[in-house]
C-alpha cells in the first residue's frame, strides 16, 4: 500500500506512523450454480479506495484479508486500529467472526461489535427483538425445512428470503409468490441453493427507502432517506434483488433527499435511529424500509456493515447525496471508532498499544 508520505521510522523525533489495518473478504471469482455466491464480498477496488483515503492522511495501511491466516497476519501487523469491512466466512454468525477475534486480542476496530453483527444478520431474530420496541415489521414465518405448514395468519403475496444473507443474495426476480404451489417450489429450490432457514414475509407493496446513520451518541448523523425508485412496472422489477442491484442503471433511480412529506421523512429517520440504538450499533449502519400504500413505515432489515464500494454501494451513495464525499465518510467512520476508544491519531506511544 502507499506509504510514500510516511516519515522514516529510524528518526527518534518523528513519531511512528499511525497504522490502520483493513479487514476484508475478497470476491474470488469462484464459479458456481449459485450466481450470487460471492455477492457480499468486496472487490479489490473497494479495499484500494479505502486504503487511499487513509494513506492520504499519512497513515500506514495494512491489508488484512480475513481468510484462514487472518489471526497470524493480524498479530504480525502492528496495527493501532482495524477498519473492519470483513463479512466473515461461514455460518449465520460470520459477520461476528472478525470483531470477535479483534476483541479477543484487544485490538480496537471500527463498526459494530460481534453481538450486534451476529444478531442483525439473522433477519427473523432481529425482527423479533425489534418488535419488543414496537417497531413495525412485515408479518413473517421462519421455516427450517422444506416440510412446513404456512401460518394461517400470512396471506399472499409473500416474499421468500434466506434468513441470514445480504447484498440481495437469494432474492431473485421470482422471490415473490402468489400461491402455495409457487411458495413450496421456491422454498425447495432455495433450501438446495442456500442450505439455511428461509424467511417467509408478507410482501409490502409500496415505496422503498434506505436510511444511513453515521456516528454515535450526540455525534450521530441520520442522513435523509434515499428512495429507490423503480423504473419498470412489473412486480419482479420492483424488488431490490441481486440482479437489480448489479444492473441498477437499468432498473432504478435514486432520489435523495426524497420527495417524502416532512412528517413521514422525520418518522422514518426517528425509527432508524431507534433501531440503531436498540441494536447498539456503532459508527455506521444502513436501514431498509418499505412505505405501504396506507402510509405505514415497515422496517425490512438493517445492515450494520453496509457495503462501501465507491460508486456502487447505497451507503456512500446516500452520504454523497447529503454532501459527504467518499473520503470524508470513510475518515468519519474511523474517527468515530477512534473516539469510542479514546485514541488520538499521532500519539501512538502514549496509548501503549501494540506492545
Ligand atoms: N417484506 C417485503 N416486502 C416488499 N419487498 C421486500 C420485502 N422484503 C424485502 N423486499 C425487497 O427485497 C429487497 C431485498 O431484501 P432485504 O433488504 O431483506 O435483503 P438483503 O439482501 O439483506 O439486502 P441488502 O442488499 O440491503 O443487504 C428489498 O430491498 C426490497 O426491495
Ligand atoms: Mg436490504
Amino acid at each position: 500500500m502507499d506509504s510514500e508520505n510516511v516519515p522514516p521510522l529510524d528518526d527518534e523525533n518523528v513519531p511512528p506512523p499511525f497504522v490502520v489495518g483493513i479487514a476484508y473478504n475478497l470476491k474470488k471469482g469462484i464459479s458456481s450454480d449459485c450466481e450470487d455466491l460471492e455477492a457480499e464480498y468486496d472487490s479489490y477496488d473497494t479495499i484500494d479506495a479505502i486504503s487511499k483515503v487513509f494513506a492520504a492522511e499519512n497513515m500506514k495501511v495494512v491489508p488484512l484479508e480475513a481468510d484462514g491466516d487472518f489471526i497470524e497476519r493480524l498479530k504480525a501487523s502492528g496495527v493501532d486500529i482495524v477498519f473492519n469491512i470483513a463479512e466473515g466466512i461461514h455460518g449465520r454468525g460470520r459477520e461476528s467472526q472478525v470483531p470477535a477475534i479483534l476483541n479477543f486480542l484487544g485490538i480496537p476496530f471500527s463498526g459494530s461489535d460481534e453481538t450486534t453483527l451476529g444478531l442483525s444478520l439473522d433477519k427473523a431474530l432481529t425482527k423479533r427483538y425489534l418488535s419488543t420496541f414496537r417497531i413495525e415489521t412485515p408479518p413473517y414465518q421462519i421455516v427450517r425445512s422444506p416440510d412446513f405448514k404456512l401460518d394461517t395468519s400470512l396471506t399472499f403475496p409473500l416474499i421468500i428470503k434466506p434468513n441470514a444473507e445480504g447484498s440481495g443474495k437469494g432474492i431473485s426476480d421470482l422471490a415473490v409468490v402468489d400461491n402455495e404451489e409457487q411458495l413450496s417450489e421456491l422454498i425447495n429450490k432455495n433450501f438446495k441453493l442456500y442450505g439455511q432457514p428461509m424467511l417467509i414475509e408478507k410482501y409490502i407493496k409500496g415505496r422503498e427507502f434506505t436510511v444511513g446513520i453515521l456516528g454515535n451518541g450526540k455525534d450521530m448523523t441520520v442522513f435523509e432517506p434515499m428512495e429507490i425508485c423503480y423504473l419498470q412496472h412489473e412486480r419482479e422489477h420492483q424488488i431490490y434483488s441481486y440482479k437489480v442491484k448489479t444492473n441498477y442503471q437499468k432498473y432504478v433511480s435514486y432520489n435523495c433527499p426524497s420527495n417524502l412529506d416532512t412528517a413521514t421523512s422525520e418518522k422514518m429517520k426517528s425509527i432508524a435511529a431507534q433501531i440503531y440504538e436498540a441494536l447498539e450499533c456503532q459508527d455506521m449502519s444502513r436501514i431498509d424500509f418499505r412505505l405501504s400504500e396506507d402510509g405505514t413505515v415497515y422496517f425490512i432489515e438493517i445492515n450494520p456493515l453496509p457495503g462501501l464500494a465507491p460508486n456502487y454501494s447505497d451507503y456512500p451513495m446516500l452520504a454523497g447525496f447529503c454532501g459527504m464525499s467518499y473520503g470524508k465518510l470513510i475518515l468519519s467512520i474511523l474517527n468515530n471508532a477512534l473516539k469510542r476508544y479514546g485514541i488520538h491519531c499521532g500519539h501512538r506511544e502514549s496509548r501503549g498499544l501494540n506492545g
